[in-house]
């Protein structure tokens, strides 16, 4: 048994839907969820600067005392999990692409298989590497929705404006025939009725959130770190805290307190 906190971070609030599959498979657990809403997007940025952040955004739970870091990010998920292994060994760190590759696999073991993500997780091609390494003749194509990102923050996730630019980027996707679709980036799951209304119910949106936390799950009872007693959270955000908090309600499905917020800098 381990009281430490789980630690994740995300580039903003799109991570919360990975807390709240935490939340719901580990209930005796304590979270602290750092959201860098003063840096968001990651995916329009440099892997330099994305790497550099992952590593502060990680170093500032790591100062909090954790037994695991959660990467809810996926375009941190896609350059820095190399770098802060190394940084903050022997912590364990969990990423989202990992188990999203293989909720792909177990949804369309045959593919092809299409990936929707930001461009920094698109060009550094980490879920087709995932993918291939598992089944290596399967097809993967890719697709960046940069557009999702602000639609999800402006709670705009249903209707014609979220319809028109789902169009935009998934039509030309659907016409290689894909039976799932890995939704790629934290942000993408908000959008999930537009989404599945315009590929069709016949191919299979893949969340990673789900798969993540039953990653978590094995990994802390391999190490038997799993902790006793009543759930907890927390949150750090580098700014806007207010805003974090009225929104990532949508996120992660259930208010956040304001006393539960804390404002830093990293
Ligand atoms: N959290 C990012 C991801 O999952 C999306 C938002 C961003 O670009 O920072 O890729």
């Amino acid at each position: 048994m381990n009281d430490a906190a789980i630690g994740i971070f995300d580039s903003g609030m799109g991570g919360l839907t990975v807390l709240r599959a935490l939340m719901a498979r580990l209930p005796n657990e304590n979270f602290i969820y750092l959201g860098d809403t003063a840096r968001l997007p990651y995916g329009t940025k440099s892997p330099e600067t994305i790497i550099r952040y992952s590593v502060q955004a990680a170093g500032a739970l790591v100062k909090r005392r954790i037994k695991l870091l959660v990467v809810a990010c996926n375009t941190a998920s896609s350059v820095a999990i190399p770098y802060l292994r190394e940084a903050f060994a022997p912590l364990p760190v969990i990423d989202v692409i990992t188990p999203g590759a293989e909720a792909a696999l177990a949804a369309s073991p045959k593919g092809p298989i299409a990936v929707i993500a930001t461009e920094a997780t698109v060009n550094g091609r980490a879920y087709v590497r995932a993918i291939r390494a598992h089944a290596a003749d399967v097809g993967v194509v890719q697709q960046a929705c940069p557009l999702f990102v602000p639609l999800a923050e402006e709670g705009l996730i249903e209707g014609p404006i979220a319809e028109l630019v789902a169009h935009r980027y998934l039509d030309p996707l659907m016409a290689q025939k894909p039976h799932a679709l890995v939704l790629g980036c934290t942000h993408y799951p908000a959008l999930k009725n537009t989404i599945s209304k315009v590929v069709g119910h016949e191919v299979t949106l893949v969340d990673s959130a789900a798969t993540t936390a039953l990653s978590v799950e094995k990994m802390l009872r391999k190490a038997e770190t799993m902790r006793e007693g009543e759930q907890s959270y927390s949150f750090l955000v580098t700014d806007l805290a207010e805003r974090f908090a009225r929104v990532g309600k949508i996120f992660l499905g259930r208010a956040i307190p304001m006393d539960l917020v804390e404002p830093i800098d990293l």
